[in-house]
């Protein structure tokens, strides 16, 4: 699926905004085109701000002239825009595919409504095709892993695979905006989602998992003509 689905999701997000916003920001491709287009309504006059889920959200949210606050300086977060890796039945989502999902779930968490956009291709039956990201302390990894695996495998039909997210050149951790490790795990179908949630977070060493629950209301499908608004 193409851009243009991810560009009409994005578009169609710019619906829910109201003047004088205080906007959590997402990351990804697709939360990066919802940044393009929010940078060229603030540039016609638009009064909102943004609070970033990433490093990287930050300077593309500068560089498009999106206004930004830090987390702890905001009273109120009224919306937050961003885009998943898997969506599933109640919204049910995996995230973190490009490694920020520790802070977009605080950002979305702390919002009065999250808004998903993503392309019809993440729309799943069931969550877990896509390997489950989970967000470590770097202290006692390999234990840590040992203990992910353990949940996994309890709850998943087939023996999960956890690996550690390396830097594109694979020669050294890939480490999160903060300072953590990533274990990518690929488990298969995940059909019991709450349970895994709150075992997974149970384990001492796991910062955040990729499982987002009960956070976003509305999800956005973008297609190559149009969007399709799905409200829960
Ligand atoms: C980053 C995320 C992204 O929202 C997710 O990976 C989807 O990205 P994209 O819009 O590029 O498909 O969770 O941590």
């Amino acid at each position: 699926m193409g851009s243009k689905a991810k560009e009409n999701a994005a578009r169609a997000a710019l619906n829910y905004l109201e003047p004088g916003m205080t906007l959590g920001l997402g990351s990804g491709s697709t939360a990066e085109i919802f940044l393009e287009l929010l940078g060229l309504k603030i540039a016609e006059g638009f009064d909102v701000r943004g609070i970033p889920s990433s490093q990287q959200t930050a300077d593309i949210a500068r560089a498009a002239g999106i206004p930004l606050i830090e987390i702890d300086q905001a009273d109120h977060i009224h919306l937050t825009v961003d885009g998943a890796d898997e969506v599933g039945p109640e919204f049910t989502m995996i995230k973190g595919g490009g490694g920020r999902l520790l802070r977009e779930k605080i950002i979305a968490n702390a919002s009065d409504l999250m808004v998903c956009i993503i392309d019809p291709t993440k729309l799943v039956e069931t969550l877990g095709a896509y390997p489950l990201p989970v967000e470590v302390d770097p202290f006692g990894y390999t234990i840590t892993a040992k203990k992910v695996f353990d949940v996994l495998k309890n709850s998943s039909e087939q023996s999960p695979q956890i690996n550690l997210r390396m830097t594109k050149t694979g020669n050294q951790p890939f480490v999160t905006d903060g300072g953590n490790y990533i274990f990518d795990c690929a488990c298969g179908a995940i059909s019991r989602v709450r349970q895994i949630a709150a075992r997974l977070s149970a384990v001492p060493g796991v910062v955040e998992h990729g499982i987002f629950l009960d956070l976003a209301r509305i999800v956005i499908v973008g297609t190559e003509e149009g969007a399709d608004i799905l409200e829960l």
